[in-house]
């Protein structure tokens, strides 16, 4: 029997929602559908302003908690109406948010995600699962990553030590070993794609750089580069989380002199910045690793997964789509599965990835009639 669920995913890059309709049955695991919205210009810049700024009036976070409802709400309606499902085949959605700020270790450790849930359950008519991330940070969890544990069930292999890079606008890695009894384990690398949008978005006026042109024909700043890497995040050890309050460019800007560099040999920068961190991640944590295959919309910049083979060269690195998943559709299916994992009662987090003290359930239950 068939098993459907929805996966909808809006990362850190704060670009779209990733859609996707697929069948969990234990029998045959299949994606069926999937849809991308982009958010519009005028929502982004709205989040852009309250996540980078922190200044926004509540007023404002409200209305974006509802526009960003009422776009879910369109994608799901598209997505069943473009591969022809009834709502009442679908057992549930797994609704990850917008997340608008994730701050893991101070003392009031929170991660908030916004676009009502109540809004898109009673708007599909189909039960939702949300709020993933709080109950792994009440058990003294990072409450991310938490992709990991699909991870494990899809991709874990007895044969090569694997890991799995999901380049967003902040990278995370999940390490699969092929002995299934030690732990798997995973955590943020840093920036993937959120600093290069942004300064893309700075001197270029567009989104990001497409396919990486721009940095491709820049010069990487030696100085520069040793000096991001010197950022205490990546000396300190797993479990670790961060997100676009930390990395972001008026942060950054603080601690290091931008305009005394030409804007591309920036951008170029950036790029190695990115591939470095994650570089170092996998050497310090998980130098077994056999294995890399990349999701997510870093693997579509050029420039840097060239620069990533080459760091990286005594380790196969390939695309998800070798082991059967699109890059575009692995975190939107991953909250699909944490849904259902929701559903069963079944915990979703590991705890050897968050740090939390104990398996937990992840999400609440949203459930209009
Ligand atoms: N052709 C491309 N060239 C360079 N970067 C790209 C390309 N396509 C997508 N990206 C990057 O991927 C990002 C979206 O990736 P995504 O996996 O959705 O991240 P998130 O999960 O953070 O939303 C874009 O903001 C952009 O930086
Ligand atoms: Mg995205």
């Amino acid at each position: 029997m068939d098993e459907l669920y929805i996966g909808l995913m809006s990362g850190t890059s704060n670009d779209g929602i990733d859609t996707c309709l697929v069948n969990l049955s234990e029998q045959k695991f299949e994606v069926l559908g999937t849809c991308y919205q982009a958010y519009p210009q005028e929502i982004k810049t709205q989040l852009d302003e309250l996540i980078n700024n922190q200044t926004s009036p509540l007023a404002t976070l409200s209305a974006l908690d509802h526009s960003l409802a009422v776009l879910n709400a369109v994608a799901v309606n598209k997505l069943l109406q473009s591969c022809n499902i009834h709502k009442n085949s679908v057992a549930a959605i797994g609704y990850h948010g917008q997340t608008i700020y994730h701050e893991p270790t101070a003392d009031k450790a929170n991660s908030i995600q916004i676009g009502n849930p109540n809004f898109l359950a009673a708007h599909t008519n189909i039960t939702v699962v949300a709020d993933f991330r709080r109950m792994d940070m009440a058990v003294a969890g990072q409450g991310a990553p938490l992709v990991p544990a699909f991870h494990q069930s899809l991709f874990q292999d007895t044969l090569k030590n694997r890991a799995i890079l999901n380049i967003g606008g902040i990278a995370n890695l999940t390490i699969l070993p092929k002995d299934k009894t030690l732990p798997v384990t995973g955590f943020d690398t840093g920036p993937g794609n959120a600093l290069l949008n942004e300064w893309n978005q700075r001197h270029q006026h567009s989104d990001y750089d497409k396919d990486g042109q721009w940095a491709a024909k820049g010069n990487c700043i030696e100085t520069l580069l040793q000096e991001l890497l010197t950022d205490e995040y990546f000396s300190k050890p797993p479990p670790k989380s961060t997100g676009r309050e930390y990395f972001n460019l008026n942060r950054l800007e603080q601690n290091v002199q931008l305009n005394i560099y030409n804007a591309q040999d920036i951008q170029t920068t950036l790029t190695h910045f990115s591939v470095q961190s994650i570089a170092l991640a996998l050497v310090s944590h998980a130098p077994e690793t056999q294995q890399v295959f990349v999701c997510g919309g870093g693997i579509n910049n050029h420039f840097l997964m060239d620069l990533l083979i080459k760091q990286l060269a005594s380790i196969e690195i390939d695309s998800t789509e070798q082991i059967g998943l699109h890059p575009d559709w692995v975190e939107a299916t991953a909250f699909a599965w944490l849904a259902k994992q929701r559903l069963l009662e079944k915990p979703g987090n590991i705890t050897s990835v968050t740090g939390a003290t104990r398996e937990v359930l992840l999400g609440a239950i949203y459930k209009c009639t």
